[in-house]
């Protein structure tokens, strides 16, 4: 793992843009997996604007989501399909062939995880994921102490994740299940960025460097990725001290 600290949130995201571009550039025919959240919000803007700009030819190019609140309908702000198709698919114009998410409502949410693995084996496998990081360290909805050998699964989420997923929804919301992709997803994508910026994630950075590699803190795998990139802003990175460095 690769680790790099920003001075401000918009040279991270700068960052992160020009590499997600790169990876359509590298591979047209590609699969790239999204995750929401505050954290990529910029990065995806600035990739956006700058993948029509540069006229990179996109056509072929493949994006999944990386997880979904089961219960939440696609029309809902909170959700992840939401934001997905707010803030990269429809601005790009991306087609229904070249995408697929979750669904949250799915009757039968073992084979809405089935059809996900299949979907991401038929693209032939993940090119670049891009993840954030919870304030218990989760990936997706990896929670604290959950199996990392899975592929695509229903999660239990933990108390930190219910009531931290608030902020995304206007009114309180029932949240208790996730649909997401599972590490084994993780550690096959060839490559990963994981960003994370603010002073509030600064406690769960220092852990995830530091602490041993474990599942009490799913976020610590990344070290064990072989093509993996930790982007931070100094406010993330603030209590890194040398000997991280
Ligand atoms: P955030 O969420 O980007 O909104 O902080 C990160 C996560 O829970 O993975």
């Amino acid at each position: 793992m690769i680790f790099r600290v920003f001075e401000h949130e918009e040279e991270l995201a700068s960052f992160a843009a020009d590499h997600l571009i790169e990876t359509i550039r590298s591979n047209p025919n590609g699969l790239m997996c999204l995750a929401t959240g505050s954290t990529p919000l910029l990065t995806y803007q600035l990739f956006v604007s700058r993948l029509r700009e540069q006229r990179v030819d996109y056509s072929n190019f493949h994006f999944i989501g990386l997880d979904e609140w089961v219960g939440i309908p696609d029309s809902n702000p909170g959700g992840c399909h939401y934001f997905l198709q707010e803030h990269v698919l429809k601005p790009l114009v991306v087609k229904n062939k070249n995408y697929h998410l979750f669904n949250g409502l799915a009757a039968d949410l073992r084979t809405e995880c089935l059809t996900m693995d299949e979907q991401i084996r038929k693209w032939n496998g993940i090119d670049m994921m891009v993840v954030g990081i919870g304030m218990n360290g989760h990936i997706g909805f990896n929670e604290p102490h959950s199996n990392p050998d899975q592929h695509a699964y229903l999660a239990d989420l933990t108390e930190t994740t219910r009531q931290v997923g608030q902020k995304y929804f206007v009114e309180k919301t029932e949240l208790s299940k996730g649909l997401t992709l599972g590490l084994k997803h993780f550690f096959e994508s060839r490559q990963v960025l994981m960003l994370a910026n603010g002073s509030h994630k600064a406690d769960i950075i220092r852990r995830t460097i530091s602490d041993p590699i474990s599942m009490e803190i799913p976020a610590t795998q990344i070290r064990r990725h072989q093509n993996a990139y930790l982007l931070l802003d100094t406010e993330a990175a603030a209590q890194l001290n040398d000997d991280h460095h």
